[in-house]
């Protein structure tokens, strides 16, 4: 998920490293390490930012021509110094650097454990290192060939990049499902998660696709698929400048993490979204199913996005587990007497881990005997370690100060954990089931189709780009997507937004309703349809300026509506993270057209830790 780069040539490998790694710090990281090979492999790593890293390699004077080195954003195990990568396996021969996570990692672990290994620490990455020594030390095969042995064993995603003591003319690469890229120079070559490091060296690039790995050395770079069949791969020339790159081509980060969606979406549900087996598998609830089941409530505690998130996540509690759910801001429960006790269950949401008010309601909770449990997007955050139990949303580094793909990693971990313990609870059929995986899993397919055709958003976006407020409406399981569409639209464009639940609107705000007002209405549940409907003639006779997202089914909202932003069809229940897209896109739009500062917005911080 975050950074490798690494070099082969004439030059100072260690510098040529940490340059590297500060450009590829825009991605957000929390250690840092490199491997340098000179006679002898020094490693170093450090919980912390590149430049501490630069400072121990000052002081122990490391230099050689060939190295790696990473930028870590943990996915398993805390930040720390031992977690950060390199790794290596007992030996210390070699070292590895790798973005992605290993899911099979704790077979693999208890396996490799059995045959003697030690684990320094809690990565899924230190199993792989071990791996590769089991092989390469127990056989006759060389050390590629184990390294390509032990890849073929694990499941899940990896970019890796290795080098060996032993061997000081290679860097063994490989790919799959995370980036990885080699920059040829001149007796040169480069490795890189994406081109910033390697664009202020050369424009001339090859680019590894999934299933493949290369050996490079300083004559030339050999790739490979997994299975061993030698490729000739084409060369690219870099046409973009180093911020672009950095924003992989996109003007912003939200727009960026926006485009990420179908793959954060699959990430977060990556072994543990089990399709052939109608099965959800949430490694992190291992043991609490029981007591969840039979919680007198549970109290979901959130700020912001997240509390929305956490709101869809109360519909789909109650509908698919029959586990009666109460949402707070975090900020109001922990100053309120909330009678929670030891039959209650916590249940916290934050991207970041580390926002005050809900740090201060988890605690709240444990005083008083509940249960606390997590959804955290940063492993190792204040939050995810105070927690007894919780679930990753493996949603990457979110940098955009409007949050984005951490709500719908957010919702998509809900929607799994009310599945899951639907099945435990024995209150969800076979078929729902059957049916809600299928739906899920079809998610990030759905989300790409919106992202593939944008024209009308922008359209809309163009029109009401200079609108002083906004109201946007929504039912059941999108009534919290109509309040995340406002604040997105209040956060990055300055405008007034009020989010509402549809039926709510006349018992006040439709006195705000005239010709002038834009009113964004989200029809994209079933079950409300004849509802809504009714809800939009009460706008259209007030002549407020409709714009309907709705999914085919809804085409009678479609017609009552000035403007239609048509999403794709999907099961009610998990309609917001279709419908949630089109919202933060309208977002954008408005705020880039009036100019606004859309990473950065004036007066606010990506993640609150004061009160
Ligand atoms: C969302 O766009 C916000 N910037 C903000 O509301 C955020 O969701 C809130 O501060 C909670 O942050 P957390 O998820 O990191 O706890
Ligand atoms: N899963 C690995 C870890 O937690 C790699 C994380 C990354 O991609 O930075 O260490």
């Amino acid at each position: 998920m975050c950074g490798i780069v690494g070099y082969i040539g004439h030059r100072d490998a260690a510098e040529i490293i940490l340059k590297g790694l500060q450009r590829l710090e825009y991605r957000g990281y929390d250690s840092a390490g490199m491997a340098v090979i000179n006679g002898q492999m020094d490693v170093l790593k450090v919980k912390g930012k590149v430049k501490e890293l630069l400072k121990m390699t000052r002081k122990k004077k490391v230099h050689g021509s060939l190295g790696i080195g990473h930028t870590r954003w943990a996915t398993h195990g805390e930040p720390n110094d031992v977690n950060a990568h390199p790794h290596m396996g007992a030996y210390r021969k070699f070292a590895l650097v790798h973005n992605g996570i290993i899911e099979n990692y704790d077979v693999l672990r208890q396996d490799l454990g059995q045959k003697g290994h030690h684990f320094a620490g809690d990565t899924d990455t230190e199993v792989l290192a071990h791996l590769i020594e089991e092989i390469h030390e127990m056989s006759d095969v060389d050390f590629t060939e184990a390294v390509r042995l032990a890849l073929t064993q694990v499941e899940g995603t990896y970019g890796i990049a290795i080098v060996h003591k032993y061997h000081p003319d290679r860097i063994i690469v490989a790919r799959k499902g995370s980036p990885l890229l080699i920059g040829i120079g001149d007796g040169e070559y480069f490795v890189a998660s994406d081109a910033s490091p390697v664009i202020e060296f050369t424009k001339k690039v090859v680019y590894l696709e999934d299933d493949e790995m290369a050996v490079i050395s300083r004559e030339g770079y050999e790739v490979s698929t997994l299975k061993n069949v030698p490729l000739t791969k084409e060369v690219h020339e870099l046409a973009m400048n180093l911020e672009q790159i950095e924003k992989g081509g996109f003007p912003h980060f939200m727009l960026k993490e926006i485009f990420e969606q179908p793959d954060t979406i699959a990430d977060c549900m990556r072994g543990r979204l089990i399709v052939d087996e109608n099965r959800i598998q949430l490694g992190g609830l291992t043991g609490v199913e029981k007591r969840l089941a039979s919680a007198r409530r549970v109290i979901i505690a959130a700020c912001g996005t997240s509390w929305h998130a956490g709101l869809v996540g109360e519909y789909l509690f109650e509908y698919l587990a029959h586990i009666p759910v109460e949402v707070e801001y975090a900020s109001e429960f922990r100053y309120r007497e909330t009678l929670i006790n030891e039959q209650d269950v916590m249940l916290v949401i934050s991207q970041s881990g580390e926002t005050a008010d809900t740090l201060a309601a988890l605690r709240q909770a444990r005083k008083r005997g509940a249960m606390v449990l997590g959804i955290c997007n940063v492993v190792g955050s204040t939050i995810a370690r105070e927690t007894d139990a919780g679930v990753y949303t493996h949603a990457g580094p979110e940098i955009g100060v409007a949050s984005t793909k951490a709500f719908t990693a957010q919702v998509t971990v809900l929607a799994m954990m009310a599945m899951m313990m639907g099945r435990y609870k024995k209150v969800l059929s076979d078929e729902l089931m059957a049916e809600l995986v299928r739906e899920l899993n079809r998610v990030p397919s759905l989300v790409k189709m919106i992202l593939r055709d944008t024209k009308k958003i922008e359209e809309v976006a163009r029109l009401f780009t200079y609108a002083p407020n906004f109201l946007y409406l929504g039912r059941s399981y999108n009534f919290p997507v109509a309040l995340e569409g406002a604040l997105k639209l209040k956060e990055i464009s300055y405008i007034h937004a009020e989010g509402y639940p549809a039926a709510e609107m006349k018992h006040g705000p439709i006195a705000l309703i005239d010709e002038h007002m834009p009113v964004v209405v989200i029809a994209a549940t079933d079950h409300t349809n004849d509802k809504m409907i009714s809800n939009v003639e009460e706008v259209k006779a007030r002549k407020g300026r409709i714009i309907a997202i709705s999914s085919n089914g809804q085409s009678e909202v479609g017609k009552l509506a000035e403007f239609t932003i048509t999403i794709p069809e999907i099961h009610d229940c998990l309609s917001p993270l279709v419908a949630v897209v089109p919202l933060q896109l309208l977002s954008y739009y408005i705020a880039v057209n009036r100019k606004c500062d859309v990473d950065q917005p004036r007066n606010l911080a990506k993640s609150v830790t004061v009160e």
